[in-house]
């Protein structure tokens, strides 16, 4: 297992190309799924859970090819002769379980693997079950997996959302497109990915209105046609690396971000002290004249402070000059790296869903271990300001979610290299 060695100190100056959204692309890919026309995404992150949800695709005997290092994603499924996303490649990526919605919507059965908890919580799938079913599917639990009938096709009806779930979102959004009649989705996700998969599935001939509202509406239509979508800009990695010269000071330019996608972030960032301003290109951030200053975060649904920015912004708040409370409400256990962060002389108390994370002056470089895929890419932003060497073990989380992290900060001067493991 590869390792990531950071060298702590020395500004960032440069400029961070910012890629296209995993979580976008994630439900974009099984869209495919609902027509038997091409669909060709553009701007694809180059991910290793892009590669997982292809080689899923390509289980059901999906076309998936990939062109221009990765950035172009070539899907079709005109021949679609198994409809069964078994446990070993389902178990890889929660996400798989997005392949349920458009195989029942197209095929009227589907057979997924149940997928299973991950390091951050148990994170059930009841939501999108209940959403199939006011649709009128028929789902058993049996052996694992969920066996999903659908006879004589799914039928529009109303999904009122106990709570919000992007997933579940995502799942029914793409099942509704081909129910007969209307459906309307209340307490839905608001996501840029949802709109993003919405203005793709117009593309392919869908009626939808209301994405990026808690209220969707979808009228349900015979067939969709093959699209070409460009996906949108990864808000996470965006946020992600805004904060980097937070940590070691200097400026950065962020290519491709957009001030729309991280709202809520911004205005943390600015009470924290870091400035940003918009140019033609993106976004350029700058830590304001002295040191970060503590603000308290509670993580939302969006357009609230986003869960996955939860882990980089407690690693800033832990030098920050003052006292502040981290208050994670999405997921039930999101903190595990603050353990880490405390081996490099954090000081942080955590209590069930609350963090305090009291500022100290310095972090010192240490070895640390990588437990999910938005804590691993923490540990190292505090490498780049703890003093010595840190080592991040278990980098295959990293490469998850973050494409060439060595090469984009090491291009604005970090100390950072790969070690193969
Ligand atoms: C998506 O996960 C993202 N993943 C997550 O990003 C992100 O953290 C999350 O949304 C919240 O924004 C992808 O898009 C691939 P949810 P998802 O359904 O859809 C509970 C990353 O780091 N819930 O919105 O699984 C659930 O347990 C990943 O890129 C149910 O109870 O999240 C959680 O507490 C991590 N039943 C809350 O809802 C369900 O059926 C929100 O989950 C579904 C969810």
């Amino acid at each position: 297992m590869d390792s990531i060695l950071v060298r702590g100190g020395g500004e960032l100056h440069g400029e961070i190309p910012i890629a296209g959204a995993k979580n976008a692309c994630l439900t974009l890919m099984p869209a495919t799924l609902l027509s038997d026309e091409p669909l060709t995404l553009t701007n694809a992150p180059r991910l290793s859970d892009i590669a997982t949800m292809t080689t899923l695709l390509q289980s059901l005997g999906a076309e998936v090819s990939s062109m221009q290092q990765g950035q172009v994603l070539a899907l079709s499924s005109h021949d679609i002769h198994n409809r069964r996303a078994d446990y070993d490649i389902v178990r890889k990526m929660r996400a798989s379980i997005l392949v349920l919605g458009p195989l029942l919507a197209r095929f009227g059965e589907a057979v997924v693997s149940l997928p299973g908890g991950c390091a951050i919580g148990a994170r059930p799938v009841d939501l999108h079950l209940r959403a199939l079913e006011a649709l009128g599917a028929e789902l058993e639990l049996r052996d694992g997996y969920v066996h999903a009938k659908a006879v004589g096709g799914l039928k529009g009806g109303t999904i009122d959302f106990p709570l919000v779930s992007v997933g579940a979102t995502e799942n029914a959004l793409m099942a509704a497109t081909l129910a007969r009649g209307t459906t309307v989705m209340n307490n839905a996700a608001r996501e840029p990915e949802i709109v993003d998969l919405a203005q793709c599935l117009r593309r392919m001939g869908a009626q939808i209105d209301g994405e990026g509202t808690s209220t969707i509406t979808i009228q349900g239509v015979d067939t969709l046609n093959g699209a070409t979508h460009a996906v949108v800009t990864d808000r996470i990695e965006l946020g992600t690396y805004m904060l980097a010269p937070a940590f070691c000071g200097g400026e950065v330019e962020c290519i491709g971000g957009r001030i729309d996608l991280v709202g809520a972030f911004c205005e943390k960032l600015d009470a924290a002290g870091i400035s940003v301003t918009e140019t033609p290109r993106g976004l350029k951030v700058a830590r304001k004249n002295g040191r970060i200053r503590a603000v308290d975060i509670e993580t939302e649904p969006f357009p609230g402070f986003p869960t996955d920015l939860q882990a980089q912004m407690m690693a800033l708040l832990c030098t920050a000059d003052g006292t502040s409370v981290l208050e994670e409400k999405i997921f039930e256990n999101r903190f595990m790296h603050a353990p880490e962060l405390i081996r490099m002389g954090a000081d942080i108390d955590v209590h069930g869903g609350h963090a305090t994370v009291r500022g100290v002056e310095k972090l010192k470089g240490a070895r640390v271990m990588a437990t999910d895929l938005r804590a691993s890419v923490s540990l190292i932003l505090a490498g780049l300001a703890a003093e010595g060497e840190t080592v991040v073990s278990r980098v295959y989380h990293l490469d998850r979610g973050y494409e060439r992290v060595e090469q984009k900060l090491g291009a604005c001067g970090a100390h950072i290299e790969r070690i193969k493991g």
